[in-house]
């Protein structure tokens, strides 16, 4: 049994640009979304999250309150928090 790559949140916060990744948090997960950007059906308001957790964009924006939206977020896990 292998355990998850562990970050801290300072690390998670230096990637907020395409140029150096674009990470983000979700209930513990940290997750390098930089080659999702281009295909987020809501374009670049993604970026405002870069580098921090998606909670408080995902309960604005509604939308992603769907199983597939989840599944997607899913392939992009590199560890946890
Ligand atoms: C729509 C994924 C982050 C704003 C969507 C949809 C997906 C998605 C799959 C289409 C959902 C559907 O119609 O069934 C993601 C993922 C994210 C992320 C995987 C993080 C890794 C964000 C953030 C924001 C945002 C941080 C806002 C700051 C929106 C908006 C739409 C949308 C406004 C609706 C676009 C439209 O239908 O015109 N997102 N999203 N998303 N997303 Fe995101």
């Amino acid at each position: 049994i292998s355990t998850p790559p562990i970050f801290t949140q300072e690390e998670v916060n230096s990637h907020r640009s395409l140029e150096d990744g674009v990470w983000v948090t979700y209930k513990g997960g940290v997750y390098d979304i930089t080659e999702f950007v281009a295909m987020h059906p809501g374009g670049e308001k993604i970026l405002l999250a870069a580098g921090g957790a998606l909670e408080p964009f995902w309960a604005l924006y509604a939308v992603h309150n769907q199983e597939h939206v989840l599944e997607i977020l899913s392939e992009y896990k590199v560890g946890e928090l």
